[in-house]
This record gives C-alpha cells, sequence and structure tokens, in this order.
C-alpha cells in the first residue's frame, strides 16, 4: 500500500489581522483583509502534497457549488493532491473560516462547515477502498458519524490512522480505539480529559499524554505549540523540542504537523525523524501568514532541519 488520503475539511478563510483579539462584546479596528484557502482537512493535504516525495495525495471531503468550491480545488491541485474523491453538493455552500490573527500570530477561528456536513460515511469508505493508501488522515470539523466510519474501516484494512481531535469534541471510546495516532493541542487535549484551559506545562504534559492513551489510541502526539511537542506510547513518554522562531500567524500550524508527519512516516522515516520534521515544517509555518499559504516547501523544511543538527553538534562540541 502506498499513498495518503485525508478525509476532511474545506474552507474559504475570511482572514482579518489586528492588533489584540477582540474581547466578548468588543470592536476592534482591523488591518487587511483576505481571503485565503484552508480548511483543516484541505490544509493537511496541501501539507502532505508539498512536503511528500512520491506518495499519491487524495483529498475526500465536499465543497459547495460555487467559486469558494473552484478555488479551493485549484488550491490542493497546485499542491499535488488528487481531487477526484472531492465531491460538489448543492444543498449547501461551500464551509467558511471568520479567522483574527493578532499581532502576536495568535487566533480565533469560528467555522460555518456548510458543504462539509455533507460528507457521508459510504463515500468515504470507497475512496478509501479505492485509493489503498497506507496512511489516513482524520480531523473533526466532518460529521462525526462519517469520522468514526472512515477510522473504523481503515483499521479494519490495515491502514494508519492519525485522527487530529480538532476542533475539540467529545469523543466516543469506540473511535479513539481505532486511532494509531492522536495528535491533540493543549486545549483538545484538556478537553477530551474533561478539562477545562488551554495550557499545558512539560511538568504535566507526561501525565496528560498518558490518561489519553488509556481510551485506546495506540500513540499520543500532545502539540504544545511553542514548547514542542511530547510523544507517549506504550514503551515511550518523550519530549521534542521545537526552533525558537517570531510567530506571524499560528493557523494551520497544528495542520502543516499533521500532514507533514504523515509524509514522513509514509516515506518510511522513523517516528522520531518523522517528529523533528513535522515539527519543524509546523515551525516554518507559524513564520508566515495564511493556512495553506503557510505551509512550507520540502526544501526549505531540510534546509531549516540542516541548520538545527548543525547548531546542536555546536552546543555539543561547546
Ligand atoms: O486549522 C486552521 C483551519 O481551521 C483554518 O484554515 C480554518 O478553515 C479552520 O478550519
Amino acid at each position: 500500500m502506498k499513498g495518503i488520503l485525508i478525509v476532511g475539511s474545506l474552507n474559504m478563510d475570511f482572514v482579518v489581522r489586528v492588533e489584540h483579539l477582540p474581547q466578548r462584546g468588543q470592536t476592534v479596528p482591523g488591518a487587511e483583509f483576505k481571503t485565503l484557502p484552508g480548511g483543516k482537512g484541505a490544509n493537511q493535504a496541501c501539507a502532505v502534497g508539498r512536503l511528500s516525495r512520491d506518495q499519491t495525495v487524495r483529498m475526500v471531503g465536499c465543497v459547495g457549488a460555487d467559486a469558494s468550491g473552484e478555488q479551493l480545488r485549484a488550491s490542493l491541485r497546485a499542491a499535488n493532491v488528487d481531487v477526484a474523491f472531492v465531491r460538489t453538493v448543492t444543498a449547501a455552500a461551500t464551509g467558511v473560516a471568520l479567522i483574527t490573527v493578532e499581532q502576536s500570530g495568535q487566533n480565533q477561528i469560528v467555522v460555518a462547515a456548510g458543504a462539509n456536513e455533507c460528507l457521508q460515511p459510504a463515500e468515504v469508505i470507497a475512496a478509501i477502498d479505492a485509493a489503498a493508501a497506507s496512511h489516513l488522515l482524520l480531523q473533526l470539523e466532518s460529521p462525526l458519524e462519517t469520522v468514526a466510519a472512515a477510522a473504523r474501516h481503515a483499521r479494519a484494512c490495515g491502514r494508519q490512522v492519525i485522527l487530529d481531535p480538532a476542533p475539540a469534541r467529545p469523543l466516543d471510546a469506540a473511535l479513539l480505539a481505532d486511532v494509531d495516532i492522536l495528535t491533540p493541542n493543549e486545549s483538545e487535549a484538556l478537553a477530551l480529559l474533561g478539562l477545562t484551559g488551554s495550557d499545558i506545562s512539560l511538568d504535566e504534559a507526561p501525565n496528560i499524554a498518558r490518561a489519553l492513551l488509556a481510551p485506546g489510541p495506540r500513540r499520543v502526539i500532545l502539540k504544545l505549540g511553542e514548547k514542542g511537542v511530547w510523544l507517549a506510547d506504550e514503551t515511550c513518554s518523550r519530549h521534542f523540542a521545537a526552533p525558537r522562531v517570531d510567530a506571524v500567524d499560528v493557523t494551520a500550524a497544528g495542520d502543516c504537523f499533521n500532514g507533514a508527519l504523515a509524509a514522513a512516516l509514509a516515506e518510511g522515516q522513523t517516528l522520531t525523524e518523522a517528529i523533528h520534521f513535522a515539527t519543524t515544517a509546523a515551525t516554518l509555518a507559524v513564520t508566515k501568514p495564511g493556512a495553506q499559504d503557510s505551509i512550507p516547501t520540502r526544501p526549505e523544511v531540510e534546509a531549516m532541519l540542516q541548520a538545527r543538527s548543525a547548531q546542536s553538534v555546536e552546543v555539543e562540541n561547546a
């Protein structure tokens, strides 16, 4: 089996930059406004397409019969993603995300799912069978029934299932048991454990990651933003640092991580190598504005990886 299948959302992002994110009830002036291709599923597909060496990358999802749907398809095609499984529906418009990004690079996102709600279990199962891909990427901007059916079928067929539980939603243990790698960010991890908050310290990370293994995922990679990631599985509990950069826009950094991780694993990199590759790609993504626009190319990621390993050699020799 070869190739990577991404099942999920395609959204047109309406992005405004502001100095500070507004408080509840507050109106704040915005700077530039941009319409950019996004959606957690499509962003992950774009990352796989841009970062893979020789994988077939296919996206499964729904768009409306409108100009946004065509633009989203075009953006994926330009990133080497096959969009034959992206269906046009007439019942709803293409999904939309309203995104506000403040000067620190942090954002707020509101999504109107639109056509993404039309994605059916049967079409996803048919795509999994037709694509025969080694890895399946899932997120939670599609109907939960469809996500669960995709994970169940892919796992039964021996595919690797990588679930990004974003945005946070309550999940059945049965779905989590079909997952090979679960990749929550801080607030998603806490929500899955029935807790509130959006910050996990490096001291707390091992226990949180271990608690997330209990319902059944084989591995947890806890995404901790600038603190890097924490990997936990039956035999390992380990921190991976992220390179330090000035963040411009964190939108889609997590999506970039998942796409890069899948691209690296599918070409045979070890899990350790794949996590270094993915943290580097995600770090580069926060240095540029936009979702798909911010996803780096393979040469950019490799150049930063080389610089990182040269730095660690210098530190060791110092
Ligand atoms: O993860 C970032 C994405 O979340 C944006 O592109 C937006 O469309 C929402 O889905």
